[in-house]
């Protein structure tokens, strides 16, 4: 006797599972939430890719095509790139050590010792910070100069030279920062010469050197001016000038052709 089968019913196990994966597909993607998030569809034209790369803010810093000379590594040697990798581990580790450091002009030496042999991992954590830091200031520099001999400080992108030099002051001002947070006397001694300096610009000197130190001398209102600028004010920012440096690279064009 034959067996009329029922129409819309899986006929074996195969089938009930592309039912299960359709209903899967269905429920993630075609629902409220998702489109709210992502408003392009599924991007099977070379527009809706676009769309899908211009509208997220981080898949819009690879573009959908570049010009092939920009494929060749020793274009930029991913210098921007490789400053933007040190700003990040410097956030994570950085993070890290404020686990660990109270910025008291009684205990950061202590703190920043105690790392060495008290804290698990605390003198990788530590020295990860410090090389990074120096890597970063290198790099950046490196950077700068691989995009001067390669002509993209000219227009269109002279805005974006001027992002990078205000950027290159903010890694600059990061570090020395930084170095003054231990409180040794390599520390002491370097913010005496920063004092120094502050004090003897032109107009502002006095008031400036007021401001920036918390007083007339060097104590604990300095160390913790430099603690917020550090770990607070001055990423914050470097954070904003790099989301529009980024975002300048696109608007300008892409990057700059070899000359
Ligand atoms: C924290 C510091 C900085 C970061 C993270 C950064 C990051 C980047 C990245 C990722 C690029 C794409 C190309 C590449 O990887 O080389 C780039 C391009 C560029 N950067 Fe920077 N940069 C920084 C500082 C600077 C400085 C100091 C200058 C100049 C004073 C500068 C000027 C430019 C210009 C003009 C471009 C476009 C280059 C082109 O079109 O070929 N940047 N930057």
């Amino acid at each position: 006797m034959a067996v009329t089968e029922e129409p819309g019913k899986p006929r074996n196990w195969q089938e009930r599972l592309q039912i299960l994966q359709d209903r899967l597909y269905d429920r993630l993607f075609h629902n409220f939430v998702w489109r709210s998030i992502f408003r392009s569809g599924y991007p099977n034209t070379p527009r809706s890719q676009m769309l899908v790369v211009a509208t997220n803010v981080f898949l819009h810093l690879h573009p959908t095509r570049i010009h092939r000379t920009h494929v060749k590594i020793t274009h930029t040697y991913c210098l921007g790139g490789l400053t933007f990798f040190m700003f990040i581990v410097l956030t994570v580790t950085g993070v890290l050590l404020m686990f660990y450091y109270v910025p008291s002009t009684e205990t950061a030496y202590q703190d920043i010792a105690a790392l060495h042999t008290n804290v698990k991992f605390g003198l990788l954590m530590r020295n990860l910070h410090r090389w990074t830091a120096h890597a970063m200031v290198i790099l950046v520099f490196l950077h700068m100069m691989r995009v001067f001999y390669t002509g993209a400080y000219k227009p269109p992108r002279e805005f974006n030279w001027v992002v990078g030099v205000t950027l290159l002051f903010l890694t600059l001002f990061l570090s020395f920062t930084g170095y003054l947070l231990p409180w040794d006397q390599l520390a002491i001694w370097a913010i005496t010469v920063g004092h120094g300096i502050a004090g003897s610009a032109p107009y502002l000197g006095d008031e400036g050197q007021f401001v920036l130190f918390g007083g007339f001398e060097i104590g604990q209102p300095a160390l913790i001016r430099f603690y917020t600028l550090h770990v607070l004010a001055l990423p914050l920012l470097a954070a904003i000038m790099m989301a529009v440096h980024f975002w300048r690279i696109r608007r300008d064009g892409g990057m700059a052709r070899p000359l």
